[in-house]
């Protein structure tokens, strides 16, 4: 029989900067979904990629000195990388600087403009660069983005215009007969009240004063403008107006996952596009919430954030993943910081789930040698409730999934963990063995490590390490590890051979690590105080100044230092010596722009050890909110690194 088929997309995301948590965290659900439906035995197509043209990208290109190819190149291979880390199961990697995609959409264009849906006209508007939008005068905000909060620019040119107004009703209609079609609903009714009030305008997409695009295939000056250029990769990547072999297989879409950002686009502009190339519409369309931190939405445009492989070096890679996943709601805006993240790791992965499975596969060692036995004789009330949960959790979680209640799915495995931690003190293993019950004492172990298989079942759309651990630890064949037979409780064989691992989730030091951070604080805190005392004798001697050895220096290697965000570990060649010197330029300087730069260095200062690292020495810089070295006026030749400052 041919297996069903499931099509599920994220967001093509703009390589303007490297990834955060917020983009792991969508690409993270649509893994999810793509692994639990294929658990289900459908036949998956999950795609994510890069949304790679436009004005912004342009800029950061031209900024980093490197040509816009080039510099979404580096993002890319970044995040092929980032996602390999994440366990990302995704089957295409779409870029829309793809050649197949530009044909694409260039035949879209062309056949909407053959057909009259796209014509040409003049534009007039309000725009932000930052946020590639454009604002009507009433949607600004105090006369600014109202996104961003930025300046925006009046934009009058030539531009071509898709009859978005022509399919208005069309849509309504659409929506009104389809009610599965935009989730969450409180976002679909948002959107109708913002938008289809006022009615809905033709929209401009192509634009001339951009460059790096795809160009208007019947009229070069044209660049293919935002929308119509990212939308198409849902089906340029199927092979649409080629080799249409995938289109047929997986068009329509099952879900489009999207932040809610972007929702309002995927749900009319897109929609209409598809009716105006006559094809089936995708089944859903989901807006998802935003990860904050503090209040704001964590961005690339703000820089509020660090590198996701950060916390999957700090712990592992599931547990970011269960963060994720679990503990951010659906449909909502969740918090992320370190702090919660790692209390939530040593509570309920270290706790809850690690501490069960280091107990039980202890106890099976040390009372059966490891062996399980398996006992028929009559259950007792605790059993049957353990019993019930746990043969029921496989089905609960489907029905969950169904309709995309992630974090509810994920919250009923917990339900699990925790009555069978709560089933360990209630039947007293210990006294069992004590008092020689033995049928009794194997009849629960027999229950515990059963639980445990269907507890490792059930997390495999989640996370990607952890089931196969716990399998070898509780040392199950393969045919006891899949999704079917974690529906059934009792599977487990007499004679399987337990073995006890480290925990599978180490408890980690909050206080140590708080206290790595504090450290750094205090040091800081004596230095201002020094500093304060040094102030107050308003003038120095000549002598005194003397005692101060300051040298020219040139970085020779740029360094970061893992777990401090500030700060770059410098090698600095001081003429007959190199230095380690560690400096808090990370928010100001990237790793180029301080390589073989000719600085100012305090050579004789009293060595510190600054995470771990020893600083022989400091930078001499300016400013607070923007800092600026204090480097050499090279125009009439430099000099040799080592010559003392005077
Ligand atoms: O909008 N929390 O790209 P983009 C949760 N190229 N999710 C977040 C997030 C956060 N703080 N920040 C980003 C674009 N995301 C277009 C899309 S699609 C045809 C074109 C996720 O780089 C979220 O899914 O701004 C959001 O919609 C997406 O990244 C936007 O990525
Ligand atoms: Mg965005």
């Amino acid at each position: 029989m041919e297996k069903k088929k499931y099509y599920i997309t994220t967001p093509i995301y703009y390589p303007s900067g490297n990834f955060h948590v917020g983009h792991c965290y969508c690409t993270l659900i649509a893994d999810t979904i793509a692994r639990y439906k294929r658990l289900r035995g459908y036949d998956v197509f999950f795609m994510t990629g890069t949304d790679e043209h436009g004005q912004k990208i342009e800029k950061k290109a031209k900024e980093a000195g490197k040509t816009p190819k080039e510099y979404v190149d580096e993002i890319v291979t970044d995040t092929k990388d980032l996602w390999k880390c994440l366990g990302i199961t995704y089957d295409k990697y779409m870029r829309t600087t793809d050649q197949e995609h530009v044909e694409c959409v260039e035949k879209i264009f062309k056949r909407l403009y053959d057909q009259g849906d796209i014509y040409l006209s003049e534009y007039e508007g309000l725009y932000c660069t930052p946020c590639e939008s454009f604002w009507t005068e009433t949607q600004l905000l105090d006369g600014k983005c109202p996104d961003c909060g930025r300046d925006v620019e009046v934009v009058r040119e030539e531009s071509y215009f898709f009859k978005l107004s022509k399919y208005q009703d069309r849509l309504l209609k659409y929506y009104e007969e389809h009610p599965d079609f935009l989730e969450p609903l409180s976002r679909k009714n948002e959107m109708m009240n913002n938008f289809f009030k006022k009615g809905l305008e033709d929209l401009c997409v192509s634009r001339t004063t951009i460059d790096w695009g795809i160009k208007v295939p019947f009229d070069k000056k044209h660049i293919v403008y935002v929308w119509i250029d990212a939308l198409s990769n849902y089906i340029s990547g199927l092979g649409y107006l080629k080799d249409e072999t995938k289109m047929n297989e997986f068009w329509p879409a099952d879900l489009h996952l999207v932040g809610k950002e972007i929702f309002r686009f995927h749900a009319i502009i897109w929609p209409a596009l598809l009716m105006a190339l006559d094809l089936p519409l995708p089944k859903k369309i989901y807006g998802h919430g935003w990860l904050v931190v503090d209040g704001a939405k964590i961005s690339k445009s703000v820089g509020n954030y660090k590198d996701p492989r950060v916390y999957i070096n700090e712990t592992s890679v599931d547990a970011l993943r269960y963060f994720l996943l679990h503990e951010v709601t659906m449909g909502q805006d969740g918090n992320f910081s370190e702090e919660l993240f790692l209390e939530k790791f040593n509570a309920d992965l270290s706790n809850d789930l690690g501490n069960l499975v280091s107990r039980v596969t202890a106890m099976v060692e040390k009372y059966n040698e490891g062996i399980i036995v398996k006992e028929d004789i009559e259950k007792q009330e605790i059993d049957t409730e353990l019993i019930d949960m746990a043969s029921q959790l496989i089905v609960a979680i489907e029905n969950d999934m169904e309709e995309l209640k992630i974090n509810d799915a994920i919250s009923k495995i917990w339900n699990v963990i925790s009555k069978a931690n709560k089933y360990i003190d209630l039947s007293t293993p210990w006294l069992l063995t004590k008092e020689g019950k033995t049928q009794r004492l194997n009849q629960v172990l027999y229950h515990l490590i059963e639980t445990i298989r269907i507890i490792a079942v059930s997390l495999e759309p989640y996370m990607i390490e952890t089931p196969t651990k716990m399998f070898e630890q509780i040392g199950v064949e393969e045919e006891l590890q899949t999704w079917e037979s974690g529906k059934i409780f009792g599977l487990l064989k007499a004679g399987t051979k337990v073995s006890k691992k480290d925990n599978l989730f180490p408890r980690i030091d909050l206080k140590k690590e708080k206290q790595k951070v504090e450290n750094v604080d205090n040091k800081q805190e004596v230095k201002e105080k020094k500093e304060e005392l040094v102030k107050e004798e308003k003038y120095i001697t000549i002598d005194e100044l003397e005692k101060v050895e300051l040298k020219v220096g040139q970085v020779l290697k740029v360094e970061r230092i893992e777990k401090a965000d500030k700060l770059y570990k410098l090698t600095v060649d001081l003429g007959n010596e190199t230095r380690t010197i560690v400096s808090g330029l990370v928010k100001y300087y990237s790793q180029e722009q301080l390589l073989n730069k000719q600085i100012v260095v305090v050579s004789n200062l009293k060595p510190v050890t600054l995470r771990g690292v020893e600083s022989q020495g400091m930078l001499l810089a300016a400013g607070d909110d923007v800092v600026k070295l204090l480097t050499l006026d090279n125009n009439e030749g430099f000099l040799e690194n080592g010559t003392r400052i005077h």
